[in-house]
């Protein structure tokens, strides 16, 4: 993990090639000129891009309603996403699109499917219409627990084209967290199919819907694709096979015009309490946010194959494997499997065979494959790529060197993008043909978003000052909530300063201004660029029967960015042991699923507390961090004696 004393040293800066900016949809001049707009009339630079990258049935009144912490962008606006992703690129001016892939998929087994622009508006228009008969109507919550197959992108357009919101859960989370969330977003149909392939084997995913529904008195009906053919219960009167459905309706379903501010989705995120956040985003100015940033840094064109290799159950799946590419009509990649099956060069075979041009991912991938060998990615013919994208973590500047020298040949822009589920779209990032890039830098603010760093008192701080990353004015893909709880959405985000956004996330900027992302700065861990709350990982662990208090804490770890490290008390009689540590493991997994199992489980009579009784988590990072073994520190210590040591040398 970078630290603010390594970054300081990385001194490389890397120009756009002439070649790549002459070509850029935002050159210099007209990103440096956007840049000047945005700073000096960011509601007229947004008006400006809602122009240009969405169609509209009804113009807005005006552009933003502000209320802190309350914002409505292109008020009394009407659109829709599915019309904007589908409809202008089969009909009118852009028709040509028709016949253009839309989605190129490939299955773990190697099986593939292709679906053009005509196609996918017309699995989304009968999708929509299976919907309306099992009773969903416009505002009504759908949950989609799916693999990563082409039904799941045609199950959320076709909420977005009636009005419903959906929620997707990963299908990696487990029965009880999907449970929760489907309650807490009171969805009343799930979409699911029988599994979906991992590590060469199917993985079953219905049963974990018939689990969860046995506490969701208001679900309805269940959708379920067939992908494994794997023998699965069907509840008559509750679940109905997707391709049943799809034989009965009719290909015709107009788009609903909805509200600019009418709820998208919702997407549940950790926090630092044990209930994960509803993260609620909307409409229009989400539209435009993730269409105008998707056409802006990762400069995409008609004769693009862009792959994103993240899945929908995350926001990078909604707003740049969705969204953002089919809304500017580009050809999108998507890929079922693990990255290394069946062997490590799965991904760059898959680059060749397709032509990929652009890769967005994270940094934890790019270091699992620099621990595989350069080998795997050199037997292949990557010269298809012309842009490389970084998102979910900071990418330290090696594995970034390594991402441009070995993946890019040395000739793709690198886009390092920081956001977050509650910011909908990229806000920090390079411009690929105009911002010159720093290895582990995220650069600058996108034109029309005010990023700062500040101390705690909200001023900014000096130059290469740590200090707290900070929005300082409302953008248009900013989350609108948090789902049923108001007060939690004012504290977590609108209460460390007056009217100004805490991410969460600490910073410091260079001379240039460039923003160099330190990571959080609360009590979440960032696991392979995915979010997990200490606290939901303590509370599934206290809820074993066995254990009486447990503390949890990331340490660093070189693939995984932080692994999870669990200091655990057992009960009075309990004996720690390998036994205990094995069901511990299950249980999280259980509870939560297998992305928030602890790497390493430590068995402490006693967790060390300071006389207020706050658990020392400093000390336990320390120990956590000093610690080589991996996962098998069985023997009880007593780590409240080292807390008593340090509480007398303070
Ligand atoms: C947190 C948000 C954004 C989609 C994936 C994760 C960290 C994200 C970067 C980056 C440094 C980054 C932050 C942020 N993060 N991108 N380019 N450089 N850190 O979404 O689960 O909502 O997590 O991921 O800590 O707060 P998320």
């Amino acid at each position: 993990m970078p630290d603010i004393e390594s970054l300081l040293k990385e001194k490389r800066v890397f120009e756009p090639s002439a070649d790549f900016t002459k070509r850029a949809h935002w050159s210099k001049r007209k990103a440096d000129a956007l840049r000047k707009l945005g700073a000096q009339n960011p509601e007229k630079f947004w008006a400006q891009m809602a122009e240009e990258h969405v169609t509209w049935f009804k113009p807005w009144r005006k552009v933003l309603d502000w209320k802190p912490p309350y914002a409505k962008w292109f008020v009394g606006a009407q659109t829709n996403v599915a019309y904007n992703c589908l409809d202008r690129h089969v009909e009118g001016e852009h028709a040509w699109r028709r016949n253009k892939a839309a989605i190129l998929w490939e299955g773990e087994p190697g099986d593939t499917r292709v679906l053009t622009y005509a196609q996918l508006h017309r699995e989304v228009c009968k999708f929509a219409n299976v919907l309306k008969g099992l009773g969903v109507a416009k505002g009504d919550r759908v949950a989609i627990y799916m693999p990563l197959v082409p039904e799941a992108v045609v199950a959320m357009l076709a909420c977005t084209r009636i009005g419903a919101t959906h929620s997707v859960v990963f299908g990696g989370f487990s029965a009880e967290a999907l449970r929760d969330r489907v309650n807490d977003a009171g969805a009343k149909l799930v979409v699911t199919a029988d599994g979906g392939y991992r590590r060469g084997k199917a993985f079953a995913l219905k049963p974990a819907v018939d689990e969860a529904l046995d506490g969701c008195p208001g679900v309805s009906a269940v959708v379920v694709v067939k992908r494994t053919g794997e023998p699965v219960s069907m509840k008559a009167g509750r679940d109905h096979w997707w391709d049943a459905l799809m034989a009965t309706v009719s290909a015709d379903c107009p788009a609903a015009k909805l509200d600019s501010e009418h709820p998208l989705f919702i997407l549940y995120t950790s926090g630092t309490t044990g209930k994960p956040k509803g993260i609620l985003h909307t409409t229009g100015g989400y539209l435009t946010h993730v269409a105008c940033t998707t056409k802006a840094i990762f400069d995409l064109r008609d004769d693009d194959i862009y792959w994103c290799t993240a899945d929908v159950g995350w926001v990078t799946g909604h707003s740049y494997v969705v969204y953002g590419p089919l809304a500017v009509g580009a050809t999108v990649f998507l890929y079922e499997g693990v990255p290394t099956y069946p062997g490590p060069d799965r991904w760059w075979s898959m680059i060749e065979k397709w032509g990929i041009t652009i890769l967005y991912t994270a940094p934890t991938a790019i270091r699992t494959f620099i621990r595989l060998g350069d080998e795997h990615p050199k037997k292949h013919d990557l010269s298809s790529l012309r842009l490389l994208g970084s998102v979910g973590e900071p990418i330290n500047p090696e594995a970034w060197i390594w991402y441009h020298r070995v993946i890019g040949g040395k000739r793709c822009p690198i886009v390092d993008t920081w956001w977050q589920t509650e910011t909908g779209g990229i806000l920090i990032t390079p411009l690929p043909g105009a911002v010159p890039t720093k290895p582990g830098s995220a650069t600058l603010p996108f034109p029309g978003i005010d990023a700062a760093v500040l101390d705690e008192a909200g001023r900014e701080v000096p130059a290469r000052a740590g200090g707290f990353l900070a929005v300082r004015r409302p953008w248009p893909g900013m989350l609108r909530g948090i789902w049923g709880d108001k007060k939690r959405y004012e504290d977590t985000y609108w209460s460390k300063w007056k009217k100004i956004y805490f991410p969460g996330d600490g910073a410091h900027r260079d001379e240039k201004g460039y923003f160099w992302i330190l990571g959080r700065v609360d009590d979440v861990m960032n696991v392979s660029g995915h979010r997990i709350g200490t606290m939901e990982v303590e509370s599934a662990i206290v809820s074993h029967e066995d254990v009486a208090e447990a503390a949890v804490v990331g340490r660093p770890d070189e693939i995984t960015g932080t692994a999870i490290v669990a200091f655990v008390t057992p009960r009075a009689g309990m004996r720690a042991g390998r036994e205990l540590m094995d069901e511990i493991r299950a249980h999280v997994t259980k509870h939560i699923g297998a992305i928030a199992k602890p790497a390493d489980v430590h068995f402490t009579d006693a967790l060390p507390k300071t006389r207020s009784g706050k658990i020392m988590r400093r000390l336990l990072r320390d120990i956590a961090a000093g610690k080589e073994t991996v996962g098998d520190t069985t023997t009880l210590e007593d780590y409240s004696v080292l807390a008593k040591l340090r509480e007398s040398e303070e």
